[in-house]
């Protein structure tokens, strides 16, 4: 199976300032590393929608990684846009992963739903939003992980696929 490389982009005020420690990208890099993932790139930006459109387009076109993961800024507190941004640059949702993230962790706590996050496909990446705390980015990457190498084989098989549809005769 090939090997997924992912982009992690935390989402966080104060952990762009530096006043936080992104401790929920160095547990979620070492998730994915511990699993045989690659992460060529993994950077912090505030909670801000033109910074975090700007970026998911650069990163996801960039063809340097197949999985884009966002971690925070999912929830209810009015700078939290992750959400928007991402459906703002992707062409199609992909709503299981949230639905299945959001059933699993309520399971461990009601505040599970207030996560907003959401799924899409850009092109040939796949963009995924985690809350941001370390323990619920954790918890809800479980959930979808064992999905994401299919995941990334249709996205980028895609092509071929409708290609493969054109020319199926009718009837
Ligand atoms: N999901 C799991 N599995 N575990 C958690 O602790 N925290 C919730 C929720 N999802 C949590 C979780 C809380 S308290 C919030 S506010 C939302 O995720 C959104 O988090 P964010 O704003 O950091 O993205």
């Amino acid at each position: 199976m090939k090997t997924l490389r992912f982009g992690l982009l935390t989402v966080s005020d104060r952990s762009a300032r530096g006043e936080r420690e992104d401790v929920s990208g160095a547990v979620v890099a070492d998730f994915l590393r511990a699993r045989g993932g690659e992460i060529p790139r993994m950077d912090i930006v505030p909670d801000e929608m033109d910074v975090l459109i700007e970026t998911l387009i650069e990163w996801a076109d960039s063809g340097e990684m197949d999985i884009l993961l966002t971690i925070g800024g999912t929830g209810f507190a009015p700078r939290d846009v992750t959400p928007e941004a991402t459906r703002a640059v992707v062409s199609r949702l992909a709503p299981g992963f949230a639905e299945a993230m959001r059933a699993e962790s309520l399971k461990i706590t009601p505040h599970a739903i207030l996560s907003r996050a959401v799924a899409g496909i850009r092109g040939e990446t796949f963009i995924l939003n985690l809350p941001g705390s370390p323990r619920a980015a954790l918890e809800n990457l479980r959930v979808v992980f064992p999905a994401l190498p299919h995941a990334v084989e249709l996205m980028q098989n895609a092509p071929n696929a409708e290609r493969g549809h054109a020319a199926t005769p009718k009837g």
